[in-house]
């Protein structure tokens, strides 16, 4: 099994070097806290709050999953140069619908170089 680097709050970090490599792999969820059921749900992962991820051939943000728990939602794959072989947030909007009571989202990154790192979960309840 691959190790999980789970997001730690960057606030409680004294070294720059390290803030950086946590924030910049780390995917910060965006959505509303209620979702209506059978409806289109947008959620929008963001790579990075505070520092940028590089986009070079040999290290780059690969992929950037969304699960509902422990359900696999679903996955966006990127190549090197998407973002342009520069430094930049990876953003992905997936939009889901939910049919459920209640939404626990939990999204993964993949950089090539450092590895599988979870964020924090953002509960949503689902209007019936
Ligand atoms: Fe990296």
């Amino acid at each position: 099994m691959p190790k999980i680097n789970k997001y730690q709050d960057i606030s409680e970090v004294d070294r720059v070097a390290k803030k950086d490599l946590i924030d910049r792999h780390s995917p910060f969820i965006t959505c509303e806290n209620v979702a209506k059921i059978n409806e289109p749900f947008e959620v929008k992962v963001t790579m990075g709050n505070e520092f940028t991820h590089p986009d070079d051939f040999d290290h780059y943000i690969e992929s950037v999953t969304l699960f509902d728990g422990e359900t696999k939602l679903a996955q966006a794959t990127y190549v090197p140069g998407t973002l342009g072989n520069i430094k930049a947030h990876n953003t992905t909007t997936f939009t889901i619908i939910p049919t459920g009571k209640k939404l626990n989202l939990v999204a993964h990154g993949y950089c090539t170089k450092h590895g599988i790192w979870e964020g924090t979960s953002v509960e949503v309840v689902v209007e019936q």
